[in-house]
């Protein structure tokens, strides 16, 4: 009897260890990829920034440039299957900025996702290409161990239009993701999958991609959104439909999990939480009710974080996703999404910001400037030498009350202490006091969001909308600036320490 007991304890383990991989120090035994090709769906493109998805991948996941050299550094899994060694990446990328170049492909077909080249529209990058990803701008936690997603600001996309083994035409295929399911908005086309070689609209068909977001402007599932929805060019579809299906439900997990699965008309959409619980079925049928799409010309290009045709209004998080070959089972894609939320992927505790509610004033760490704070006189926002000695105005001046985001709760919007009502806000991209007009823009350009401080000291802080962007002080004035660029306050030199701050007690509490 005992025997018995121990060895089913034994069992158990097993299928635990096999499914929690990266929660583990132990190597993962059997990693999504494992999975659909166990299921006879085999991933022909494998693409994380957290982790391997296959239980002995130990080969790159991503690769960073950082601007003050312009030298990469590939990012590998600690080990074998397991979860990204996010601190080789912290130590590249100390004192500077790093954008993520590459995302390998760990399938073994080279199906890596680099720089979206212009297409049917043009990128904000040089050439038409759209932007490259900050790389530190999507920190969360994997079995408790630091990692980065991509962080698709509107522009930022990255795209192959030379695969090998994705589907075309009618030929079956599979895919999940997963997403930062209170990242997206109205743009389009926040997507990962299948698309265009030449990144341009071919015409009703020629994609097969993950969508999340919430545009209306083609088909919308139930409620307001976001929805995953397939975009299937010129249409993205919530079912069977061209534009409702109330099947497809709103759904805004922080951490999603996506899927889009298509074969001779018949596709399907399911989805749930990467952190519990199993996966839903949204639509399941044929394919829409519309000319052209049945059946698919699907031509095999992958794609993140853009449209087919690279539109590039879109945003969202990215953490991990495959493409299979063949149509996977319900119960392979059940079996994946067991592995995923034994993974435990989790929100990063280490972005230590200020507290909500607390009044703090924000002082420069650059040398020329430690006794300079960030202050307003009306609308105009500069860095003003601040002491004891100073007027209680002028205090007030430099003290701010944080508020949770107003573009996103994860993020602080700062409030002046004797404006009611009135917030730092990016226009232009310089900063002023200006009051809420409850616009979706204000709230954005008055959102920033909290890393540790670029130059080793205090916090920096990202704008909402630009993911390359942060409060620098430049002239004593106050702007968002990337670590290189066209604007002066963009220059290279000191951007590490003008943009780092350290949150202090208020001069007026
Ligand atoms: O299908 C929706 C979008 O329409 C595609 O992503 C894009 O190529 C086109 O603009």
């Amino acid at each position: 009897m005992r025997k018995a007991l121990l060895g089913a304890a034994f069992a158990g383990a097993l299928v635990v260890s096999a499914l929690v991989g990266v929660g583990t120090s132990q190597a993962a035994t059997s990693q999504p990829c494992d999975i659909y090709a166990a299921g006879g769906t085999p991933c022909v493109a494998a693409h994380s920034t957290t982790r391997a998805l296959y239980g002995t991948y130990s080969g790159a996941l991503y690769q960073v440039r950082r601007a003050s050299d312009n030298t990469t550094k590939d990012i590998a899994p600690v080990s074998a299957g397991s979860y990204a060694n996010a601190a080789t990446q912290d130590t590249f990328c100390a004192n500077t900025s790093c954008v993520i170049t590459i995302i390998y492909d760990q399938s073994g077909r080279n199906n890596r996702l680099t720089q979206a080249p212009p297409g049917g529209f043009n990128g904000p990058a040089a050439g038409g290409y759209d932007n490259l990803a900050n790389a530190t701008a999507a920190p969360v936690t994997i079995g408790g161990h630091k990692v980065y997603g991509v962080f698709v600001a509107p522009g930022t996309g990255y795209r192959n239009n030379n695969t090998n083994g994705v589907a075309t035409g009618d030929q079956p295929e599979g895919m999940y993701s997963i997403f930062d399911g209170t990242h997206f908005n109205g743009g389009c086309c926040f997507d990962y999958g299948n698309a265009e070689r030449n990144s341009r609209d071919n015409g009703n068909g020629t994609m097969e991609a993950i969508y999340f977001g919430n545009i209306k402007v083609w088909g919308y599932g139930a409620g307001n959104g976001p929805w995953i929805m397939a975009d299937l060019e010129n249409g993205l579809f919530s079912g069977v439909n061209q534009h409702l299906n109330s099947g497809d439900p709103s759904i805004s997990h922080r951490f999603l999990t996506a899927i889009v699965k298509g074969e001779p008309n018949h596709w399907a959409i399911r989805g749930g939480n990467a952190q519990s619980g199993s996966l839903g079925t949204f639509y399941n049928g044929v394919r829409p009710n519309v000319a052209g799409y049945n059946p698919m010309k699907k031509e095999g290009a992958i794609i993140l974080g853009i449209g087919g045709d690279n539109s590039v209004g879109a945003a969202g998080t990215f953490y991990e996703g495959v493409m299979t070959s063949g149509y996977p089972s319900d119960a392979t894609e059940n079996s994946v999404q067991a592995n995923i939320v034994a993974a435990n992927y989790n929100t990063s505790g280490s972005t230590s910001g200020p507290a909500v509610g607390s009044t703090i004033s924000l002082r420069a760490t650059t040398a020329c400037c430690t006794t300079r704070y960030i202050s307003h006189s009306g609308a105009t926002v500069s860095t003003q030498v601040v002491s004891a000695s100073n007027t209680a105005t002028e205090k007030a001046n430099a003290s701010w009350i944080v508020r949770a985001g107003l573009g996103s709760s994860a993020c602080y919007s700062f409030e002046s202490k004797n404006t009611s009502g009135q917030y730092l806000r990016h226009q232009n991209y310089q900063i002023s006091l200006q009051a809420n007009d409850g616009s979706s823009l204000f709230a954005q350009d008055a959102t920033f969001c909290s890393e540790a401080g670029k130059n080793g000291q205090g916090n920096s802080f990202r704008s909402l909308n630009f993911a390359d962007r942060y409060i620098r002080h430049y002239s004593n004035n106050v702007y968002i600036a990337s670590n290189g660029g066209s604007n002066a306050w963009d220059a290279t030199g000191l951007w590490a320490d003008d943009v780092s701050w350290v949150v202090t007690a208020p001069w007026t509490p």
